[in-house]
């Protein structure tokens, strides 16, 4: 049985050479079946049944998406061109189709039903809110006035900087709604990551709020937005501020305007606008390999018909359900599984604003029984750190109404998905690990939970139509059970990546260029079991999983050497049993190596610039100063050296062919 370490020690296979195999040491041999209750109710019951839609989607990709694409979406126009790969790897999806992803999340509903709660809301500081679909329509509706009355249309771009509201979710709808393309920035970031998503997408409108509450405290969302226009960002015309904590901001006459006063007496009905299958919804901004994040752009029918399709094959969602994804609507799994994914289904979605812990560490537990949550959603790194507060705190809240629990962001330890089976499921819940990115838009891999065994630590199988393989170095299939390799999807799906913003290259090269063909690289290690079941390894690129938030260690390093004291910095992921992975930075200084007394002082403050310049997610938990940093001949970083550095364990890597052997002792610490 692989514990924790099990699992931490199967991350040594990230990053490994394209050449080597990587081998699994994990041997997970715990069973879950569906249970019978769950299985009987369920839409899709067996193993049979998953087979069979699997197989109809293998037999004609093509038109098996093509059927679920119309039966998942309200089409003003039809589509006519199901699939088109003539530009390669500019796929396209549903061409000649017209449609308007808010009518889809809203007007459909109105028929049958309007007075639905589709938003459940509770704030940190305990207020509620019931917001029926008919009400939601409204509000959408006049706020895609508001946006029109300053000018904002079809294809303009506007940052939504907001807390954890459900006015979030309505600037998406009304966005949606004229075709205006929104990039939802983390309220965590820092006012330089917005100015730096503000300016790559050329928004013309920042929607932001008076501040949020989370943790006990007020988040100052409009003063980091004040700051960010401050320097360029010269698109920008209008700032419409919410009004969430009343806490004293300074508005910019001409350019910031209440939101409440701009859609004062304005009409609660917009007509939608029709756009194009293939019109950019959104854009999110997220980590890669180098330094400057990219935005991931998604289409408007393609996504949402994959996304409204697994709502049912992995939450299996029904009219009854109260849906909860713990999710920060600044990711795309807010996107996906709180906004669009929901409302399509005419769901009743609840959003909650604050943290797992205020007032203490059974918050979640509190909300799900108050509001009888039926599906509950979160992330290893969040069930970790509740478990760590023990049982007594899910104990005390009536839990009953829980029928499936899911789990994305990073693997989930075996552990921690034991936990959440008996402490939080009550050994009743089906349990889905689900495998996606912020660039497959949907998930990906994942039990569909009437139908798959689960085993803990696996995201078992690919759902239907998703041709996911794991590869070598040439693009072969790797099919010996506990061999790893490159996690991959051999042909496109509807609700894939149509471009990363303003860079086609690297649109290419990151995702498309290495096996030829139509094979979409996915960035993570994966190994199979004998079963076939998928067990995610890590990430095979430089980028760290902290707390499940995607960081590239480029962005961190750059970010550590724009500080006046810095010549050079090298950064790593630690793993670590809460958070999956920790920052550990190896910094050589300008001038002379601070002294151990110097070095606290001046950790901290690197720390604090690394939070202000990115967010304080991005902070190394630890930092290390040396002289130099140690570098092959070609002058490329040996990171897997850092990393058996930050770890503590025997240097495993080659160390001859470095210039100074010197520094090694100096990055363990030793001198
Ligand atoms: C990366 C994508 C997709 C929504 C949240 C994150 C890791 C995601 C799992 C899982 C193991 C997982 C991968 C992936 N990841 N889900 N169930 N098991 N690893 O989106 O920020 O785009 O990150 O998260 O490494 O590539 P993202």
């Amino acid at each position: 049985m692989a514990g924790p370490g099990g699992m931490t020690g199967d991350m040594e296979g990230r990053q490994a050479a394209p050449d080597e195999n990587i081998d699994s040491i994990l041997t997970e041999d715990r069973r879950f079946q569906p249970p019978a209750s769950f299985s009987s109710g369920a839409r899709v019951r067996s193993l049979a049944e998953y087979q069979a839609l699997r197989d109809a989607a293998d037999r004609d990709p093509v038109a098996f998406w093509a059927g679920l694409a119309r039966a998942e979406l309200h089409w003003h126009k039809p589509f006519t061109t199901a699939f088109d790969d003539s530009r390669a790897p500019y796929y396209t999806w549903f061409g000649g189709g017209l449609l308007n992803v808010s009518y889809n999340c809203l007007d459909r509903h109105l028929a049958g039903n309007a007075e639905k709660t589709a938003i459940l809301f509770e704030g940190e500081p305990g207020d509620v809110r019931h917001i029926s679909y008919a009400e939601l329509h409204r509000q959408v509706c006049r706020f895609a006035n508001a946006l029109k009355a300053r000018g904002i249309g079809l294809g303009d771009r506007v940052v939504i900087y907001m807390p954890m509201v459900p006015e979030a979710v309505v600037a998406m709808l009304a966005c949606a709604r004229i075709g205006a393309i929104h990039s939802v920035v983390f309220g965590g970031f820092s006012s330089g990551s917005l100015r730096n998503r503000i300016e790559d997408a050329s928004a013309r409108a920042v929607v932001t709020a008076d501040g949020g509450h989370r943790g006990g405290k007020v988040i100052e969302l409009k003063a980091a937005c004040d700051s960010a226009l401050s320097e360029g960002c010269k698109s920008v015309e209008t700032v419409f501020v919410l009004r969430r904590t009343g806490s004293p901001i300074s508005m910019q006459p001409g350019r910031d305007l209440w939101w409440d006063e701009a859609e004062a007496n304005l009409a609660d009905q917009c007509e939608p606008v029709w756009v194009d299958s293939e019109h950019p919804l959104f854009l999110l901004y997220t980590s890669g390999s180098t330094g400057k994040p990219k935005g991931i752009q998604h289409s408007s029918a393609g996504y949402l018909a994959v996304v409204a399709a697994t709502m049912k094959w992995v939450f299996d969602i029904r009219d009854s359900d109260i849906f909860w994804c713990t999710a920060d609507i600044g990711w795309v799994t807010g996107h996906s599984y709180i906004a669009y994914g929901p409302l399509a289904s005419g769901a009743t979605v609840l959003i909650y604003e604050g943290a797992p812990t205020v007032p203490d560490a059974g918050r979640f537990w509190s909300n799900c029984a108050r509001h009888r949550v039926t599906i509950f959603y979160t992330a290893p790194t969040a069930i970790r750190s509740l478990m760590k507060f023990g049982e007594s705190f899910a104990a005390r809240h009536d839990l009953s109404s829980l029928r499936l629990l899911g789990t994305v962001g990073e693997p989930i330890n075996p552990e921690a998905w034991m936990w959440f089976h008996r402490v939080i499921g009550h050994e009743r819940c089906p349990i889905v690990d689900t495998w996606w990115q912020t660039e497959t838009g949907a998930i990906m891999i994942a039990p569909v939970p009437g139908a798959i065994t689960t085993k803990p630590g696996s995201c078992t199988l690919p759902l239907p139509g998703i041709d996911a393989d794991i590869v070598d170095a040439e693009g072969n299939s790797i099919t010996d059970p506990g061999h790893g390799g490159e996690l991959v999807i051999r042909r496109p799906w509807p609700s894939m990546l149509r471009a990363v913003w303003g860079n086609d290259k690297r649109y290419r090269d990151t995702y498309w260029g290495k096996f030829g063909g139509h094979c979409y690289i996915a960035g993570d290690t994966a190994h199979r079991d004998r079963d076939g079941y998928f067990w995610i390894l890590g990430r095979s690129d430089d980028v760290l999983k902290v707390s499940g938030h995607r960081l590239g260690t480029m962005e961190i390093e750059s970010a550590l050497a724009a500080h006046p004291r810095v010549a050079e910095a090298a950064v790593v992921g630690k793993p670590d049993e809460t958070k999956g992975e920790t920052i550990f930075a190896f910094v050589v200084p300008r001038g002379a190596r601070p002294t151990p007394e110097a070095a606290g002082e001046l950790s901290s403050e690197l720390r604090a610039w690394v939070a202000q310049q990115i967010g304080p997610i991005a902070k190394p938990e630890q930092i290390r100063y040396a002289d130099s940093l140690p570098k092959t001949r070609s002058g490329k970083i040996m990171r897997r050296l850092l990393r058996d550095i930050a770890r503590g364990v025997p240097i495993t890597q080659d160390t001859s062919t470095l210039e100074n052997e010197e520094i090694v002792k100096q990055l363990q610490g030793e001198s």
